[in-house]
């Protein structure tokens, strides 16, 4: 179920129109101004040494760059790229059949790699470690278990949840990083650069009427422009000036925050079925009929990092700016 979810989020539609908006290089990847410094440098080294670059794992919510840059390593490094996921590699077999056909350079990259399962995690050590891997032949009494070398090659792991892997996992990449969410300003940018790789006439204001409602998250503005194009073409001649972007986003249900439907949902429902908060994580998701998973890895860090709700030991609670969208105020701000 959980996977079901997890993997439907990502909408083939979108996935395809994804590919032709993705930076292809560090200079393309908008903001993440440390991370990118961090990996010019590292990739430079590497490369200087005619080594690999180091195992790197990136972790944060969905659609803020991780199979992106990944891909973007792979092409600075020179090498190709080979994709899976924590959840369909099941059996150490399957690992073993990818890591053997690796070239030297390539970058594996494993999305969702806090789903592997044990014994596939177990069986990826002494590849991280020694570029090798245990091969067992034959079965039951007379199988016996090989040591195959492998290339020299890069592991690139991506999770939305860094709590959830394993420590003997995690010290394995000498790389780690977390991105964060984009600010306006690098919404803007991506907003101006896919609309005009996409063809579409923006005016500037229009662009940052989307950058400023997206969420943080350049996947949710490429979204965005896509729809919000829908609309111009239909309604308004097709050119997103600024009051074409901010009807578009409305008749989408975006509010002036930025926030969507399942956002407002979220927080409406904290404020009338739980006083505001706190609640229980998986009380809230019964109650907004949503994955608790989801609700932890899509919507929540947002409205953490966005200041509308608060994580405490006894749940999540609304804060008083979330209290003020709703044009309430707060009870305990009236009544101390
Ligand atoms: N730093 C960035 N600069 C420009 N576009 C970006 C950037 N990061 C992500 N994107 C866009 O957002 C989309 C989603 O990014 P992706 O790497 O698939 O996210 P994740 O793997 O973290 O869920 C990409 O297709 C790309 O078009
Ligand atoms: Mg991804």
């Amino acid at each position: 179920m959980e996977e079901r979810v997890l993997a439907n989020h990502l909408l083939e539609e979108e996935q395809t129109a994804e590919g032709s908006l993705r930076p292809h290089t560090l200079d393309e990847y908008i903001g993440q101004a440390r991370m990118k410094e961090s990996l010019r440098v590292c990739i430079e080294a590497a490369t200087r040494r005619g080594e690999p670059l180091d195992h790197a794992i990136f972790y944060g919510p969905p659609g803020l760059g991780k199979t992106t840059i990944a891909h973007i390593i792979a092409k600075e490094m020179g090498g190709d790229i080979r994709s899976t996921s924590g959840l369909v590699l099941n059996h150490a077999g399957d690992l073993a059949a990818i890591l053997t056909n690796l070239q030297t350079h390539d970058v594996l990259f494993i999305d969702e790699i806090h789903r592997l399962p044990a014994g596939v995690e177990e069986a990826l050590y002494p590849a991280m470690e020694d570029c090798q891997i245990d091969l067992v032949i034959g079965q039951g009494p007379a199988a016996r278990t090989m040591k195959l070398d492998l290339p020299p090659f890069t592991l690139v792991g991506a999770t939305t949840k860094a709590g959830a892997l394993t420590s003997p996992l995690r010290e394995r990449f000498g790389l780690v990083y977390r991105l964060d969410f984009y600010t306006q300003e690098e919404l803007e940018i991506i907003v101006a650069r896919s609309a005009k790789l996409l063809n579409v006439a923006m005016e500037a204001e229009g662009a940052k009427e989307i950058g400023r409602r997206a969420r943080g998250t350049p996947r949710i503005a490429n979204r965005l422009v896509r729809r919000v194009r829908d609309f111009a073409e239909v309604k308004a001649k097709g050119i997103i000036t600024k009051q074409v972007a901010h009807d578009a986003l409305h008749w989408l249900g975006v509010d002036g925050a930025g926030l969507d439907e399942m956002d407002r949902k979220i927080l409406s429902t904290i404020l009338e079925k739980f006083n505001g908060g706190p609640v229980g994580i998986e009380a809230l998701a019964a109650a907004v009929q949503e994955e608790k998973t989801t609700l932890e890895d899509v919507y929540e860090p947002f409205l953490l990092q966005s200041g509308y709700l608060d994580r405490t030991a006894r749940g999540r609670q609304l804060t008083a700016k979330a209290f003020q969208h709703f044009g309430k105020s707060r009870e305990s701000d009236l009544f101390g």
